[in-house]
């Protein structure tokens, strides 16, 4: 199975992938990392770790759908089977969506539905909340809105800063999506209406 990471910054996600592969705590090639932002640092970290990238920027382009189009070309010309967003501040076209149905993976910084969008962390922190997470969650054509993979909580102190939160939740993301996304690989996925069951075998494939 070959995959691809969308992300759009930091990378540090990514970079806990990149780790995961070559650890072979995910049993799949990590083929080709694509941003749609030049300066990336998740950009830097492909390079070094020697991985085929792609970068594509949505200010050469008239319409999402064009972008996205040319994207979906190059994914099915390197032969990517699923594709995790790990960071990608981009909505996702339901072009996009379609020709990867079911096959695409995204991490947010909260308990969804609460605190979609691109600040998560801070959104949840400003609001008073006393408890907040990560989520990892199938991606449709909706923000933030797919089949719930794995949820996990922490409690906000009552002396907690958006910096120390920040930094619990991106150490909680780093332990569960390598094994969320090896669940994905060994086929123990198995979607049932809104719901996402873990098997502790593989599902049979018709
Ligand atoms: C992560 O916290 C991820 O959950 C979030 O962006 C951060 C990327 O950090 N994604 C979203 O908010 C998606 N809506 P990273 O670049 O260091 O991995």
């Amino acid at each position: 199975m070959k995959f691809a990471v969308f992300a759009s910054g930091t990378g540090t996600n990514l970079q806990v992938i990149i780790d995961a592969v070559k650890r072979n705590e995910i049993t799949a090639e990590l083929a080709l990392i694509f941003s749609n932002n030049r300066k990336s640092l998740a950009l830097k970290r492909a390079e070094e770790a020697g991985i085929k990238t792609l970068c594509l920027e949505p200010k050469d382009y008239l319409a999402p759908q064009s972008y996205d189009r040319d994207i979906v070309i190059y994914l099915k010309e390197h032969e990517i089977d699923f594709v995790v967003l790990a960071g990608y501040m981009k909505l996702l076209t339901p072009f996009f969506v379609k020709e990867f149905p079911n096959k695409i993976i995204n991490i947010h910084p909260s308990l969804l539905p609460s605190f979609k969008g691109i600040s998560g962390i801070k959104d949840a922190y400003t609001y008073g909340a006393k408890v907040t997470g990560v989520t990892i969650h199938f991606v449709d054509d909706k923000m933030d809105h797919g089949e719930i993979i794995m949820q996990e909580s922490l409690k906000i102190k009552e002396n907690e800063t958006l910096e120390s939160l920040t930094e619990r939740i991106h150490a909680l993301e780093h332990k569960m999506y390598p094994k969320a996304i090896q669940l994905f690989v060994e086929n123990r996925l198995k979607i049932q209406g809104r719901k996402v069951l873990v098997l502790d075998k593989p599902a049979k494939t018709v």
